[in-house]
């Protein structure tokens, strides 16, 4: 069966993840994506996880706690589009994974938004490593949604290819606006 883009979000960063490196997510929620990032970069790799609810935190704490793997994280409750205050510049970041959108169950007006997104990716490009990744899984089907897909989708369709690769994977004959993935790959030097 085709993977879901959720399900294929996580193969293309078990890829090229190794423990040892630096992993951001983005967009924390209740820490799934942090958990793996987690378990990929190992005892000596690094993850930020950003969020700006505290609910968030809470949560993806509990989990790193319940997975032993609470030194691996820093939790940060702040924007994504602040990442250049908490990371150096110099720190080669090997993958980073957004899910864009609300977190489920919880305050549906608080959702990612294109100006925000955008600054955080300019601060991850200037950070990403060789063959570096950064994904993007877009659940658009919320008021605000299709602004933040299109914004992505031409932030992602100006990256020059000498650069990077870029990828698009989505379900095209599917109801109720499955999500949209974008990978952004750099370039070996
Ligand atoms: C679709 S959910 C993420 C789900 C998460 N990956 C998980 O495993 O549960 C989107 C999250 O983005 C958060 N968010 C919204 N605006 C943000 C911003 N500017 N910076 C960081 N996170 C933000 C929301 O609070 C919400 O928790």
């Amino acid at each position: 069966m085709l993977a879901t883009a959720l399900h294929y979000s996580h193969t293309l960063l078990k890829e090229v993840l190794q423990p040892g490196e630096t992993a951001v997510d983005a967009t924390m929620g209740n820490g799934h994506d942090t958990l793996l990032l987690a378990e990929l970069v190992g005892r000596t790799g690094h993850v930020y996880a950003f969020d700006l609810q505290a609910q968030a935190l809470e949560n993806t704490a509990a989990r790193l706690s319940e997975a032993g793997l609470t030194q691996r994280v820093t939790l940060i409750q702040k924007g994504h589009e602040t990442l250049a205050h908490h990371l150096p510049e110099a720190l080669p970041v090997k993958a980073a994974v957004f899910n864009l959108g609300y977190l489920p169950q919880s305050d549906k007006s608080v959702i990612t938004l294109p100006a925000t997104t955008r600054q955080a990716l300019d601060a991850l490009l200037v950070r990403l490593a060789p063959r570096g990744r950064i994904i993007l899984v877009c659940y658009y089907g919320h008021a605000g949604g299709p602004e933040e897909l299109a914004s992505v989708r031409a932030y992602c369709e100006g990256l020059p290819q000498e650069q990077y690769n870029v990828l698009n994977y989505q379900f095209i004959n599917q109801k109720n606006q499955p999500p949209i993935l974008f990978c952004i790959e750099r370039k070996p030097f």
